[in-house]
């Protein structure tokens, strides 16, 4: 099986679930933890408060992938740190999000103070609370919250980013990121404010902010693959990737993979199927290793060729 170490941290698979799914309670991240091949389990990135989120209907199922704009629904910091700080048969990741700048900060403090040891990973590109821009999209809020937060956080720490679609801010996004200590990034989180509409009813599908929301599924994987590949070439090796975004066979996987991802991470697909998409996943990772005859991830891990 795919047993893999990330920032220390031993994961018994290089599967997760993306932020956000199967993630909110701790039945879902039970079910992850609990799940055949499964790492561990990410929570639904927390606030400082509990929140209900965004207006219903807020997630929509298209052909080739999902909209939504859920907008932080999330049963509040303390819920999850609790959640992560007892013990489990497999690692956590604690995903968090301040509202503002000054909520991150805070969020981090007080993981700093606590008794977890674990990973976290600062959600800097969630795209669905109005009025509040993705972070990672302002080069250099990133850098001075980043400047902020290594003055005082000395526990294992990464960031999930939003796509970029332009070489040159992977070379301006990846000349910050190697500032600083950080565990793993992970890329992408969703394609930001897509808009879908039912013909019949001439209508936008989700209710929040006229129908714009953040796109997932099979339609984002070559953005998903572009992002770890140009942040691969671009990071320092100790940085590590969780490749997020349109993984829903074990071809996909294998492309993750080839462009540079640690673990791979799976939204859409795993809301659609459930946790058993996990021991599918693995089965036809395998398959396809077999027929290629490698052993391990490692003798492909990263290794895309030219044209
Ligand atoms: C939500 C969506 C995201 O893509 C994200 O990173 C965080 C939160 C949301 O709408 O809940």
């Amino acid at each position: 099986d795919f047993k893999t170490t990330m920032a220390s941290v031993e994961f018994p698979s290089i599967f997760l679930n993306a932020s956000g799914v199967n993630c909110m309670t701790v039945a879902e991240m039970d079910e992850m933890i609990n799940a055949a091949c499964t790492g561990g389990v990410v929570t639904k990135s927390a606030t400082p408060q509990q929140r209900e989120g965004n207006p219903q209907p807020r997630y929509y199922q298209l052909e080739h992938g999902s909209i939504n704009s859920m907008g932080l629904p999330n049963a509040g910091f303390p819920y999850y740190l609790d959640y992560v700080t007892r013990e489990h048969a497999k690692p956590t990741i604690l995903s968090v999000a301040g509202l503002q700048m000054s909520d991150n900060i805070e969020l981090l403090h007080k993981i700093q103070a606590s008794e977890y040891t674990g990973l976290t990973e600062l959600n800097l590109s969630c795209p669905n609370v109005i009025g509040k821009p993705q972070v990672a999209y302002d080069f250099e809020e990133t850098d001075a919250l980043l400047a902020e937060i290594f003055s005082f956080y000395t526990k294992p720490l990464g960031v999930k980013l939003p796509p970029y679609f332009d070489l040159v801010h992977f070379d301006q996004m990846a000349a910050i990121l190697n500032k600083y200590p950080l565990t793993h990034i992970n890329t992408v989180n969703s394609v930001g404010n897509g808009l879908w509409i039912d013909i019949d009813t001439e209508k936008v599908v989700i209710k929040p902010k006229q129908g714009f929301g953040g796109l997932g599924g099979a339609m984002i994987l070559p953005t998903a693959l572009a992002n770890v590949r140009a942040f691969r070439q671009r990071l320092n090796p100790s940085i590590k990737i969780i490749g997020t975004g349109g993984v829903t066979s074990g071809k996909d996987v294998f492309m993750h993979l080839l462009c540079g991802a640690d673990m791979v991470s799976v939204g859409t697909a795993l809301l659609h199927e459930g946790v058993g998409i996990f021991q599918r996943l693995t089965d036809e990772l395998a398959t396809i290793m077999a027929e290629k005859g490698y052993t391990s991830i490692e003798d492909f891990r990263g290794k895309v060729q030219d044209f």
